[in-house]
């Protein structure tokens, strides 16, 4: 079974941090969302992939996959010209996936538990997909399922102004190469994209087995940066306490990671947290479910339930940042000093400079 991890589009959503780069890259607890995806992938012993890029971020896309590569991972690079759908995508794709029975993998996506279950059940009963679905508050944001009382597929739909119901496809899908035939057939949906919510509605409609199954643990998208914190905190609430790094005159509470080569002094930490190699952190508060990115610094400040990516500053700023996303190399600082009395929220894209 082959591996198709779809990284391509253009994360709209997620500016102003995908201006700079692809969506996929953004860290949770300081991985790569696309790193969870690989990982979940080889764990299930699906080892040999193909990575839907696209024309404006494939490079770094690349990059990063190459200099992490897991052992005995292959990868090929596919290009897509244009993000035309997620079954425009597998098309594109075809040539590496030839014959074989694939899973598929959106690169935003984040779930826990792995797939390793679903990929086994794949191999002992071959049906034509297998999706995974889960309830959600706002389905009209996602593919949706209809299943009769039996748990079988009725219908399909992407993106339904008024939903039939509150179960979401989540981004995990395995399929027979049955589905190519299916994908021939499709026309652009009223936005423009060739789904692959459609094309697994052919296969219902054809007969052919199509499997669904809930999701067990939690399952995020995180295409908007209410998304990202909400991933940063539920992997974070999985670590435990590692202090490898250098921790002085602290006050720890908690599942506290400090990496190698990560400085802390003289500051108040209340897991979880994650602090990254090289970051630097001194005099300040550093809150529940947050994580600071590769040699970050932050001088004099509090940040609770943030994300800081690699490089950022964060400098004496008079209120406590709090569900934040600071971008890489963005430095947030103040103007003259304050009495810390409010908190902030702020997005903050890569570069940028902030002073409160
Ligand atoms: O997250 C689950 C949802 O993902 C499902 O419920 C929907 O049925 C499914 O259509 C999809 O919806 P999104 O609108 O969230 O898809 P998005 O455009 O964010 O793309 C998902 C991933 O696929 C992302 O990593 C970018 C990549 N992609 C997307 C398009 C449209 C491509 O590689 N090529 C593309 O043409």
């Amino acid at each position: 079974m082959k591996g198709l991890i779809l990284s391509g589009g253009k994360g709209t959503r997620l500016r102003p941090l995908t201006f700079t780069r692809a969506k996929q890259l953004i860290p949770i607890a300081n991985k790569s969302n696309l790193l969870y995806v690989v990982d979940d992938l080889v764990a299930a012993g699906v080892s040999d992939l193909g990575i839907v890029i696209s024309p404006d971020t494939g490079d770094e896309i690349r990059q990063h996959l190459l200099e992490a590569r897991p052992e005995g991972v292959q990868f090929t690079f596919i290009e897509q010209r244009e993000p035309l759908g997620l079954a425009h995508a597998v098309q594109t794709a075809q040539g590496f996936l030839g014959d074989e029975s694939f899973v598929m993998y959106l690169g935003d996506n984040l779930l826990s538990g792995g797939i390793g279950h679903l990929v086994q059940e794949y191999e002992d009963s071959h049906p034509d997909a297998i999706v995974l679905l889960t309830r959600v508050e706002n389905p009209q944001q996602f593919g949706v399922a209809v299943l009769d009382p039996d748990g079988r597929v009725l219908r399909l739909v992407e993106k339904p102004k008024v939903p039939p119901s509150d179960l979401a496809l989540v981004g995990v899908y395995l399929f027979s190469p049955r589905i190519h035939e299916v994908i021939r057939t499709l026309k652009p949906s009223w936005r423009g994209e060739y789904e692959i919510t459609e094309a697994i509605q052919g296969l219902v409609d054809r007969e052919m087995p199509v499997v669904a199954h809930l999701v067990r643990g939690w399952w995020k998208d995180t295409g908007k940066p209410e998304d990202l914190l909400e991933a940063n905190r539920l992997v974070l609430a999985q670590v435990t306490r590692r202090i490898e790094g250098e921790v002085t005159e602290c006050d720890l509470l908690g599942e506290v990671v400090v990496e190698p080569g990560a400085r802390v002094t003289r500051s108040e930490l209340r897991g979880p947290i994650h602090i990254a190699s090289g970051a630097v952190v001194e005099d300040s508060y550093v809150g529940p479910y947050t994580s600071i990115g590769q040699g970050s610094r932050v001088i004099g400040s509090e940040v609770e339930f943030s994300i800081l990516l690699p490089q950022c500053e964060v400098v004496q700023v008079p209120y406590r940042l709090d569900a934040s996303v600071i971008g890489q190399g963005a430095v947030v600082t103040r103007e003259t000093r304050r009495r810390r009395q409010h908190t902030v929220g702020l997005v903050v894209g890569d570069f940028s400079r902030i002073c409160l």
